[in-house]
């Protein structure tokens, strides 16, 4: 697996790899990277000549700098798990100044209203963040194919709008939320998590599956309101939201249309850690 630490590096091998025809598969990450993310070079290495991965702490897209300093870093192992897949060929780690050689600062976009539901109404900025990211890595890696997980369901729909908006010839894939055995959804940030807040927070998990059971069955505000009571009883857990959304406009619904989909979205701290979660309501 080659490892470019350089924009330079990388684009003169991307410019090889295009010159032979190749068709690639991207997948970007921060790092931390545990088997959610490996699921991604999964599905791209069955579709794709060669595969790509990226590992960049994206300043912009954080709106609290104390969770951008406590964000889990640990490059060395996160090659050593790649290259152990057998299914990346190359991993792209740059410098600040190969993503933001103008300085550190976010484009601003447009995406139809999506960034301003859920985590955008959370976390102010946080989308033009990533959408100012992955526009330049898109730019840099040119692929064919790039992959997206949907435990960020929301960052997936954006970044479908962002190559559309910005008429990239790239196919955006979602791939299937990958979680521990308990349930918990993977995540960098369960790293952060005690022995005992990673076995209580699959209660995150768990609501969403009663979710789904009470879907069609019971109200909206009936619903909530069951989400709500169960998070009080949790000690050391704050729901920060719960909302069932359509799951193309992403707009909060209070009521299920017959031909429509959707689907459950939550944010619950654990302790200080901010758990992010979905689950397709059917
Ligand atoms: P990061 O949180 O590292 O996630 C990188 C990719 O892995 C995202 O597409 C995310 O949805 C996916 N992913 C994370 N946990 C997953 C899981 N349990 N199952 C399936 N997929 C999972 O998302 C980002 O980084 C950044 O915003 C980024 C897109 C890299 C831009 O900076």
């Amino acid at each position: 697996m080659e490892v470019f630490r350089n924009r330079k590096d990388l684009s003169n091998y991307i410019e090889r790899q295009r010159e032979m025809g190749k068709k690639i598969g991207f997948a970007p990450t921060m790092g931390a990277l545990h088997k959610g993310h490996l699921s991604l070079y999964e599905a791209a290495h069955k579709e794709n000549d060669l595969v790509i991965s990226s590992i960049f702490v994206n300043p912009t897209q954080f709106n609290n700098q104390k969770d951008l300093e406590t964000y889990p870093r640990n490059v060395e192992k996160d090659i050593s798990m790649l290259e152990q897949t057998g299914w990346v060929d190359a991993v792209y780690i740059p410098e600040v100044a190969d993503i933001y050689p103008n300085g550190i600062e976010s484009k601003e976009y447009n995406f139809g209203g999506l960034e301003t539901e859920m985590e955008g109404k959370h976390r102010p900025g946080h989308f033009n963040g990533v959408g100012t990211v992955v526009e330049e890595l898109f730019r840099q890696v040119k692929p064919d194919n790039a992959y997206f997980g949907e435990k960020d369901f929301q960052q997936l729909l954006i970044i479908k709008k962002l190559t559309e908006n910005l008429s990239l010839p790239i196919k955006i894939h979602g791939v299937p939320i990958y979680r521990e055995a308990n349930g918990l959804a993977m995540s960098s940030r369960n790293e952060r998590l005690s022995i005992s807040q990673k076995e209580a927070a699959k209660v995150i998990h768990e609501t969403l599956v009663k979710v789904n059971d009470w879907f069609r069955v019971l109200t909206i505000p009936e619903i909530n309101q069951r989400v709500k009571d169960i998070f009080e009883n949790q000690k050391g857990m704050v729901l920060e939201y719960f909302e069932i959304a359509n799951e193309k406009t992403l707009k909060e619904t209070d009521f299920f249309y017959k031909d429509q989909n959707y689907r459950a979205f939550i944010v619950v701290f654990v302790g200080e850690v901010r758990l992010i979660d979905n689950m397709h309501l059917d």
